[in-house]
């Protein structure tokens, strides 16, 4: 069982995808504190749906970014949190954040990475033409959006997909590779090489090329 804290901003689907595999006894993780920088994310009040404990610690109110950060791990220590999770979190983290909690942050960013990196992937991914799309569940280190790759999954773009259609397939796959990812750190499975992240144990089987145009 690994004790966690999610950090959010906005809409919190992907906190309730985990909050909702928690419920069903399918994710060995326990959410101890869900702590967002912004005081009306709809996302808090699925935390307190389910009894989470949750913290405003608003980013405005601090003049230097690493004193927000120290406000946050100080936060997430109190909870006792091992395992931090970014979930639509919109501030960038200092190195104040990082050394906390070496290699136990995790992120989930709605594109295959290092494809699309930064703001609005999905639109950059429209954009840019391309025929799969997906999201990437990755370790975080000091640049954005680059730490190793925890898990990844693809989808299919169709023609004339519109950019909520691309949203929202890519987000199906995020509520299943989040909680997977957290799953497969509270079994003891991941072992960070470098850039690599492997994944010891059974492995799923390798699925069939996935061909699109
Ligand atoms: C998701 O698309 C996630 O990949 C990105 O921010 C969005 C958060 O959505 N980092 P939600 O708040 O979980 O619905």
């Amino acid at each position: 069982m690994v004790a966690a804290g999610a950090l959010i901003s906005g809409t919190g689907t992907n906190l309730q995808a985990i909050l909702d595999r928690i419920a069903a006894g399918r994710l060995d993780c326990a959410l101890r504190v869900v702590i967002s920088n912004r005081a009306g994310a709809p996302g808090l009040a699925r935390a307190e749906a389910d009894g989470v404990p949750t913290r405003v610690i608003d980013h405005k109110g601090f003049a230097r970014r690493d004193d927000f950060d120290r406000a946050v791990v100080a936060g997430l220590r109190e909870a006792g949190v091992e395992l931090v999770l970014l979930a639509g979190f919109d501030r960038l983290l200092t190195a104040v954040f990082l050394e906390a909690f070496p290699l136990r942050i995790m992120n989930i960013h709605p594109a295959l990475l290092p494809a699309f990196k930064g703001l609005d992937a999905q639109r950059q991914a429209l954009a840019y033409g391309v025929k799969l799309a997906g999201a990437t569940v990755h370790f975080v280190d000091e640049h954005t959006d680059h730490g190793p790759i925890i898990v990844q999954g693809a989808v299919a773009i169709a023609p004339g997909d519109g950019e909520d259609e691309v949203r929202q397939r890519i987000l199906e796959v995020e509520h299943e590779i989040y909680p997977l990812a957290i799953q497969l750190f509270a079994e003891g499975r991941l072992a960070v090489e470098g850039r690599r992240v492997v994944v010891r144990g059974p492995r799923p089987p390798r699925p069939a090329p996935l061909v699109y145009w």
